[in-house]
């Protein structure tokens, strides 16, 4: 049955890891839609959701291999519009009687196609005889078309690029329309939406925010709930939406673990308990973190310490705000979709296990409560616009993403209190020149790192033998890829004088130049 009144697309997935930007991309032109897992839609499932309309996504398999991958022959049964998308489309050919060969010109990244006919799908976007860029990332290809498919474009490598079975509304394209570097991707999943699926837009960050407010009800009861606070953005949305859902069956829980940002508890706390009034624990763990991490200087050991901690408090938390003796049964978190499907490796495919983010994984399996995870399906911009939607401080909605492992994250080795006090002041220095430079909000995500690393240097003719601080600033529209952001040399010299002169530990500063991919935001 579907979870919505809305009109609303199916999306089923592969494992590729830019499926949800193709659900976002469909949000952003108000239409609602869910992924489902292609191996967790029954036929009866699918019939009841009854979409306006199919999307068969990308994966990393190859439709030739025995055990392949295929969509439910139901969706091809139902008489609603399909769209396959790379995987999607090589998958739809061969259920329907094509071929698919295998890779004789693999074609990864930018690519062009000759769109060569005109379909329902290009309307407006693409004209008949225009040559177009898109994005291609494919070995195997379509070498026979169905019964009924003709084909719309075709690129170098791709013989059958966009192809279209009009009678039966099903459509299937070779590369992703999905990412931004498909310049008009994103209007050709609008024609397939809107003008041929005749799906009017009716989903809203207004209608998302109901909705969860249902589900949130649906899913607690009478029960209680405790929130983990970060300070940051994803958090202090997902409470104020849940306290908005539940009221003062929520307790939020700020966890002081010793780790964060100068000034961070005072904030966090002043805003919740006076701001919004909604009750609080100020929990002061420094003690316990730091003693858990001593000695410890792995970045997936941090990571899991650090996981296995915050349960911990939370779980004494929960006994806490116990009603009649019945300690909270939920636990909410803030826990976004990039979280989501880099902590989760789906089919062995290419979803792999980067890092263990800490509030996706790192949970025991035994864990006491149940968790509540409103965002998790949304990626950080939309989190935004959804703390916009619920009137929330414009300077928290636009905070800079703190990682809930804190400042440990920052300190590749061994963590001490000396470091930490290091860093926190040389990031203080770096964020006021950011913020007095007029770029807060041109930027993604800006910090300081502190290597473990003691280099030579001379001040006041005197020797010094200090750390090394790593400047980071990023630009990112999602966090799942970035780009270092490139100020002038005017700042960065300004900037590395002053956290030189102002900072005791620190004598050489350096600026990180790397893009994710190859690197990640954190350093760790
Ligand atoms: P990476 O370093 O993976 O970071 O490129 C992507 C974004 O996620 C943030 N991040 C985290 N957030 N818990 C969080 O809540 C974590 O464990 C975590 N690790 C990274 C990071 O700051 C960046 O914005």
């Amino acid at each position: 049955m579907p979870k919505t009144n809305h009109e609303h697309i199916l999306i089923l997935d592969f494992g590729s890891q830019v499926t949800q930007l193709i659900a976002r991309r469909l949000r952003e032109s108000g239409v609602y839609c869910e992924v489902w897992p292609f191996n967790q839609a029954s036929d009866e499932k699918i019939k009841a959701y009854n979409p306006k309309g199919i999307i068969l996504a990308g994966g990393p398999c190859s439709v030739l291999d025995d055990d392949a991958p295929a969509a439910p022959q139901i969706v091809f049964e139902m008489g609603v519009p399909i769209f396959g998308i790379c995987y999607g489309q090589q998958t739809m050919v061969k259920q329907l009687g094509g071929v698919v060969e295998a890779e004789k010109s693999r074609e990864f990244g930018r690519a062009y196609v000759d769109v060569l006919d005109h379909s329902d799908i290009t309307t407006d976007v693409w004209d008949k005889g225009a040559n177009e860029q898109v994005w291609m990332s494919h070995g195997d290809h379509v070498a026979t078309l169905p019964e009924g498919f003709s084909v719309i474009a075709k690129s170098d490598g791709a013989p059958y690029a966009f192809i279209a079975d009009t009678d039966r509304h099903f459509y299937g394209v070779q590369f992703h329309p999905e990412v931004v570097h498909t310049p008009h991707g994103a209007d050709l999943l609008k024609n397939f939406t809107h003008n041929v699926c005749g799906c009017s837009g009716d989903w809203t960050m207004a209608s998302f925010r109901e909705e969860q407010i249902a589900k949130i009800r649906a899913q607690v009861g009478d029960e209680k709930v405790i929130c983990g606070l970060s300070g940051g953005v994803d958090s202090s949305v997902t409470a104020v939406l849940i306290h908005e859902a539940i009221g003062d069956q929520l307790t939020c829980i700020y966890v002081d673990t010793g780790l964060m940002r100068e000034g961070e508890s005072e904030q966090v706390v002043s805003l919740f308990r006076d701001h919004y009034n909604i009750p609080l624990i100020h929990e002061d763990a420094s003690d316990l973190f730091l003693g858990g991490l001593e000695g410890i200087s792995d970045p997936e050991i941090k990571r899991k310490v650090i996981g296995g901690l915050f349960i911990d408090v939370f779980d004494e938390c929960s006994r806490r705000v116990a009603d009649g003796g019945k300690p909270a049964k939920f636990l909410a978190q803030g826990t976004l979709y990039p979280d989501v499907i880099e902590s989760v490796s789906f089919t062995g495919g290419p979803s792999q296990t980067i890092k263990s983010h800490h509030n996706v994984g790192g949970l025991p399996d035994d864990m006491a409560m149940e968790l509540v995870e409103p965002m998790r399906e949304l990626f950080k911009d939309e989190v935004r616009a959804l703390g916009r939607e619920m009137n929330m401080p414009e300077d928290l909605i636009r905070r800079h993403p703190f990682p809930g492992p804190g400042l440990a994250i920052r300190i590749p080795g061994e963590i001490t209190q000396e470091k930490i006090d290091i860093l926190r002041k040389a990031d203080v220095v770096y964020l006021d020149e950011i913020r007095k430079a007029g770029l807060y909000d041109v930027i993604w995500q800006a910090f300081a790192v502190l290597l473990p690393v003691k280099t030579v240097g001379v001040m006041g003719d005197a020797r010094t033998y200090d750390y090394v601080c790593a400047l980071r600033a990023v630009t990112s529209t999602d966090g799942m890829t970035a780009d270092y952001y490139p100020f002038e040399h005017e700042f960065l010299g300004r900037t590395s004088t002053r956290i030189i002169n102002e900072v005791h530990g620190i004598n050489r500063v350096v600026y990180d130049i790397t893009s994710k991919p190859p690197g990640t935001i954190e350093w760790e």
